[in-house]
């Protein structure tokens, strides 16, 4: 796996913090990114990392923001059309996807995450390949269960995660059943179904 000094810096915070070592992050500095440490983290960890803190951070927004303007009776909500809105911000899955188009753009990153699903309301979050609708299957089929693999794309290969992304609030499953774009066959979700997933593809 080629890596930047970004990438080897979050890699030594994630596998410090996984190893289970006691630290804060303001104490993960650039000189213990430099120690082997660095070296022996797997695919596997880096992805099962940044994957924890992708969801700490939609949790955080859909909790501490989305909700918490709702509760006060905000003039500022959550809507889709946030665009064309007055006064109102980014659903949680959109502010993921925007996160994903960045890093997908950033050449420092190293690897590339999305959301998708069996049954997109967006179109852009269709597998895009015969791993991930596998991978799609599979944690449809065995709730709970994470996919890990290898696919090569384009000749490179590339160490694959993906995470099950379960309806945990009401306000998943309404949203959804609801929507105008919901296709044909889309299915009537309810509480811990797997709505979709979350994909991370490293590079080897
Ligand atoms: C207010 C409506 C709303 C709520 C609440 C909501 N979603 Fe979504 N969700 C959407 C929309 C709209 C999209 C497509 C966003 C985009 O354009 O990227 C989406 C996208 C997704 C996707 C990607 C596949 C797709 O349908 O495009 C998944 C998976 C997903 N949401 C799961 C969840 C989960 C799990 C929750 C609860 C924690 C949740 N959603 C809450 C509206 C909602």
């Amino acid at each position: 796996m080629k890596m930047t000094t970004s990438i080897r810096f979050l890699l030594a915070c994630v596998a410090l913090m996984t190893s289970g070592l006691l630290m804060t992050l303001s104490g993960c500095s650039n000189s213990e990114a430099s120690s082997s440490t660095a070296g022996s983290i797997t695919p596997r960890q880096f992805a099962d990392g940044v994957h924890a803190v992708m969801m700490a951070d939609r949790t955080v927004y859909a909790t501490h923001v989305v909700t918490n303007l709702k509760k006060q009776d905000a003039p500022v909500t959550a809507d889709e059309y946030w665009q064309d809105t007055e006064n109102a911000i980014p659903l949680p899955a959109q502010m993921f996807r925007m996160g994903a188009e960045l890093v997908d753009e950033n050449p420092e990153a190293g690897f590339t995450y999305a959301l998708r699903s069996k049954w997109p309301l967006n179109e852009q979050h269709k597998a895009k390949t015969d791993f991930e609708k596998e991978a799609l299957d599979f944690i449809s089929d065995n709730p709970g269960d994470n996919f890990y693999g290898e696919e090569e794309l384009g000749g490179k290969k590339f160490f694959v995660a993906v995470y099950p992304d379960r309806a945990v609030a009401e306000a998943c499953w309404s949203c959804h059943n609801d929507h105008p774009s919901r296709g044909e066959d889309y299915p009537d979700f309810a509480k811990d179904d797997v709505m979709g997933g979350v994909l991370v593809r490293v590079p080897m």
